[in-house]
């Protein structure tokens, strides 16, 4: 089952509760929380989602995704805690080292709190097989992180098929998001790739009706 994760990086946020209902109404499975630290990647959105996120807990019990594009992982997963949110994913490139890695998953789960790891366009995906019997899913960008609204990086689809003969050959059962550009279009090869959770921002914002598309990304085969 394929499921769709809202990225909420592009409402407006003069009429952010409004929006964030409708969502809510249009049965999104998740709220994707793009945290951006103006470090990790050049944009900031450090305020305006704890803000987002302070709405849609007085609003709804949709589970959030928080999707962490930071430098200082501990620092943020420690500001979204209360928030209480479904999974943390935080990316590889932030990581020092494996020590790091190894630490940021385990204190995300001892919150209990589902753990995800995300890797840009040009990092491989061997690079994290050490850590998948850990995690909950791995979030695969296919845009490069830092922006809305651009076009999906073909390449990627490959490191999507990757993963999945991965997990499949090792038995391993975890979810594979992805991230970035993600349209009507695109799905098909998205899911005969492998992914099954689905982030769109673009797509379900800028259509008139929120259900309709959020339907349509879960039923095409
Ligand atoms: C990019 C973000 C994505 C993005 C999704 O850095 O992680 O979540 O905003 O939005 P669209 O669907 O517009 O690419
Ligand atoms: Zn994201």
């Amino acid at each position: 089952m394929v499921e769709v994760s809202t990225s909420i990086l592009l409402i407006n946020r003069d009429n952010s509760i409004k929006t964030l209902y409708n969502l809510e109404i249009a049965k999104t499975d998740y709220f994707h929380i793009d945290v951006m630290d103006g470090e990790f990647v050049n944009n900031n959105t450090i305020e305006i989602m704890q803000e987002y996120c302070s709405q849609i807990k007085q609003i709804s019990n949709i589970p959030l995704d928080v999707h962490l594009m930071v430098k200082d992982i501990k620092t943020f997963i420690n500001a979204y805690i209360p928030y209480e949110p479904n999974s943390i994913t935080f990316h590889l490139e932030a990581c020092k080292d494996k020590n790091e890695v190894i630490e940021c998953i385990k204190y995300i789960t001892q919150n209990n709190i589902k753990v995800g790891i995300a890797i840009n366009p040009n990092t491989s995906v061997k690079e994290i097989y050490n850590y998948l019997p850990y995690v909950h899913s791995i979030l695969i960008m296919t845009v490069e992180p830092g922006y809305g609204g651009q076009k999906l990086i073909p390449e990627t689809i490959e490191k999507i098929k990757e993963l999945k003969n991965y997990l499949n050959k090792k038995n391993i059962d975890i979810d594979i998001e992805v991230d970035g550009g993600i349209n009507l279009e695109n799905i098909k090869l998205l899911k005969e790739a492998g992914a099954n959770i689905l982030v769109a921002g673009t797509a379900i914002l800028e259509a008139k009706n929120y259900k309709e598309v959020i339907n349509k990304i879960k039923d095409i085969k």
